[in-house]
């Protein structure tokens, strides 16, 4: 699956650089033409020759080549993978940041190809929250990152830092380079909750972060897909996506129907309120009025209507965010608003649905297909999601 493939392997300064070696020897035993660049921090570490003589071409460190003038562009659009082996705090921060400040970063700006980083340091920097927002930031734009592993770090201490191991880093450069099964495909994801004007300055919200429908996006464009996000947040883009930004039901409502005739599939995550004030008064409603009445009238069903409109070939997948009868209540929602999948989750349970980053579901499908996800993180349940999804087209394309 990896032969002929291409991979950056970007190495930085940490004490695991020397493992960069090994994990670049198995991706030239497998096929790989491994490209590798090396920071000035990782020279401290390990030779240059050592890693010429095991890639597959001599190591480039710099901007400043005399046989290519833009040798980042070049390494950046030619490679199918960008892989980071070790990923260092400052190399991480400044990914995050937008910074070019060598070869390697400018490379991971300059690329769309899908980039793997491999953190290692000691466990106080890795806890670090200015580490962990980071890794927040990248994650969300759909870098994908292979947590360390407890162990000996180089101090001689025990604890969390230490780089996985190269048959992990391997797994995950398989898995990415995978099949691109959404290739050719237009996904439209919804994410975030609505928020619906009481006056000029409170509205009716919910609690969703958008997070679900973030990973479903990241997951769906690593696959291959185009993808619009509809969204009422503010989270970093995943690289690729289109985002129309907007806020109350009614907006969200027009802006997936102008984008629903071209989409293939479409994946409603966001928390869209069920009602909304029935008018929205001028100005501030101040409190010297008294308690004031708010009228409140249904929104549009967007699911339900995209259900009953559907394209012949449009696959349409919906959540359900319950916190009883889980089964009964999504199959009911999935017959009602005619679609081909529910998410279903019980927010009731912890680490479960809004605002955290992990979740758990059952998936269920017109099909009468039902399995369950048991908790993990928001972007394994998309990847989950989406192979429901491509396992129903799949069976649509063989029945029709
Ligand atoms: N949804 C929608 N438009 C609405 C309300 C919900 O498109 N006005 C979508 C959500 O994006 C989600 C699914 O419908 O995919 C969730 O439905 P939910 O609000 O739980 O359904 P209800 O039928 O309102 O169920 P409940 O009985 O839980 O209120």
């Amino acid at each position: 699956m990896l032969s002929g493939r291409r991979v950056v392997l970007g190495v930085t300064g940490g004490i695991a650089a020397y493992k960069a070696v090994e994990v670049c020897r198995r991706l030239v035993d497998a096929g790989v033409h491994v490209v590798p660049v090396m920071t000035a921090g990782a020279e401290h570490f390990i030779g240059r020759t050592t890693l010429s003589a095991l890639a597959s071409e001599p190591v480039q460190t710099s901007l400043w080549t005399e046989t290519s003038p833009i040798p980042h562009t070049l390494l950046g659009q030619q490679a199918d993978l960008i892989l980071i082996v070790p990923a260092t705090a400052r190399l991480i921060g400044a990914y995050a940041a937008g910074l070019s400040t060598d070869l390697l970063t400018n490379v991971l700006l300059a690329t769309r190809a899908p980039v793997v980083i491999c953190p290692a340091m000691h466990t106080e920097m890795w806890e670090h929250p200015a580490v962990q927002h980071n890794l927040a930031t990248l994650r969300q734009r759909g870098v994908y990152v292979v947590e360390p592993d407890e162990g000996r770090l180089a101090g001689g201490d025990i604890g969390r830092g230490r780089l996985a191991a190269p048959e992990r880093i391997l797994a995950e450069v398989e898995r990415v380079l995978g099949p691109r099964d959404l290739s050719g495909l237009h996904v439209v994801v919804s994410a975030g909750g609505t928020r619906e004007p009481i006056d000029a300055v409170r509205v009716i919200a919910n609690r969703s972060s958008g997070k679900q429908g973030y990973a479903i996006a990241a997951e769906a464009l690593s696959r291959g897909a185009t993808v619009s996000i509809v969204s009422t947040v503010d989270l970093p883009v995943p690289c690729g996506a289109v985002v129309v930004r907007v806020d109350t039901a009614a907006q969200m409502h027009t802006a997936i129907a102008a984008l629903a005739d071209d989409a293939d599939i479409i994946v409603m995550a966001a928390a869209v309120a069920d009602f909304r004030p029935v008018a929205a008064v001028d100005g501030k409603i101040k409190k010297e009025a008294g308690v004031p009445q708010i009228v409140l009238e249904p929104t549009p069903d967007i699911l339900a209507a995209l259900g009953a409109n559907k394209p012949a070939g449009q696959t349409l997948v919906g959540f359900a965010a319950e916190t009883s009868d889980l089964l009964a209540n999504a199959q009911s929602k999935l017959h009602r608003k005619q679609l081909d999948l529910i998410v279903a989750n019980d927010v009731s349970l912890p680490g479960v649905g809004f605002e955290h980053d992990t979740n758990a579901v059952t998936l269920v499908c017109a099909d009468g297909h039902v399995s369950t996800v048991a908790l993990t993180d928001k972007r394994a349940i998309a990847r989950a999601v989406l192979d429901s999804v491509c396992r129903i087209r799949t069976g649509n394309d063989s029945a029709g």
